[in-house]
């Protein structure tokens, strides 16, 4: 593929920081053609444990690269465009959290990947999109259990373990975008489709799922999967990755207004900035980063 001018100066300075470029799938088609590597939430930060590099350039939101920075604290963590935040992770804070677990002192506290460093140090476990349900299949006798933030993502384990949970009023704001009536309008448009939706969505929207993922979860799906035609219930932006990696298959997104404008504030310019002046720089405070990084290793126990 030609590079350009603005690629082939990243690729450079990028060598010579001993940088690596991690992007979420949900990125700019700009941004995922400049990454190393695509993931998940989670995969991108196991990723930045793993490689061989001293600068992780983290393209996605805030609580991902923090996440990165709890797991690698000894490498320098960037973000292209600082602001980048998830709405869903603001909904709840420490402080918020804390006076919860003095009502239910007695419960097991679990809390989606999607929060920040300070809420993951108040957990017992934390969990992602791809293992939600093998964690709270693992905890399901625990007598009582606090989900947090997402209440969508915690109905779909609920309904699935049948098991009450106290929840957060936490959602977020992109997935609830996507309505019944828009998979109801693209199937009959795509009647061979495949539907498939990410867990943050609606309740009614999971209902018509042929499949519930997260988002490297639905890249492996549908490479493997015989349809030829998906309809896609989560961010726009991983389309562009789908349809790539799938140029035989037939992608539609369940509405095009499932945009998360915090995704898309990095650009290939803030990427070069970021390499040149090395910043903005992402660091978990250590007497946090120990506590945050708990929760994270009694997920990886469990499942
Ligand atoms: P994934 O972990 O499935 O990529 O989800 C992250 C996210 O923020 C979805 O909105
Ligand atoms: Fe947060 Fe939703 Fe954006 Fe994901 S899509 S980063 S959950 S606001």
């Amino acid at each position: 593929m030609k590079q350009n001018n603005l690629e082939k100066k990243i690729r450079k300075l990028k060598e010579k920081r001993r940088a690596i470029i991690l992007a979420h799938n949900y990125q700019l088609p700009e941004v995922q053609d400049i990454a190393d590597f695509l993931g998940d939430s989670l995969e991108l930060s196991k990723k930045a444990a793993q490689v061989d590099a001293k600068v992780i350039v983290f393209c996605g939101v805030h609580f991902m690269a923090e996440t990165a920075s709890i797991l690698c604290p000894d490498k320098k963590v960037i973000m292209p465009d600082i602001t980048a935040g998830c709405p869903m992770a603001k909904m709840i804070t420490a402080k918020k959290l804390r006076r919860l677990k003095t009502t239910y002192p007695e419960a097991t506290v679990v809390g989606y990947v999607n929060t920040s460093a300070e809420v993951k140090a108040e957990l017992d476990y934390c969990c992602t999109s791809t293992n939600a349900l093998a964690v709270m299949e693992a905890l399901r006798d625990r007598s009582q259990i606090i989900f947090i933030p997402d209440k969508y993502l915690a109905h779909y384990v609920s309904q699935k373990i049948h098991k009450k949970l106290i929840v957060w009023d936490g959602y977020c704001p992109t997935h609830i975008k996507i309505l019944p009536q828009d998979i109801k309008r693209e199937k009959k448009l795509h009647p061979k489709s495949e539907i498939i939706v990410h867990p943050e969505c609606l309740p009614e929207v999971i209902e018509m799922a042929d499949a519930v993922l997260s988002t490297s979860k639905m890249c492996q799906y549908v490479k493997s999967s015989k349809a030829k035609e998906f309809i896609v219930a989560t961010e726009v932006g991983i389309i562009y990755r789908l349809k790539k990696e799938n140029p035989n298959k037939e992608f539609y997104p369940a509405t095009e207004r499932a945009i998360c404008p915090n995704m898309k504030k990095i650009t290939q310019e803030k990427i070069l900035w970021a390499l040149e002046e090395l910043k903005e720089e992402v660091k978990v405070k250590e007497e946090i980063r120990i506590r945050a990084i708990r929760p994270i290793e009694n997920m990886f126990k469990v499942i």
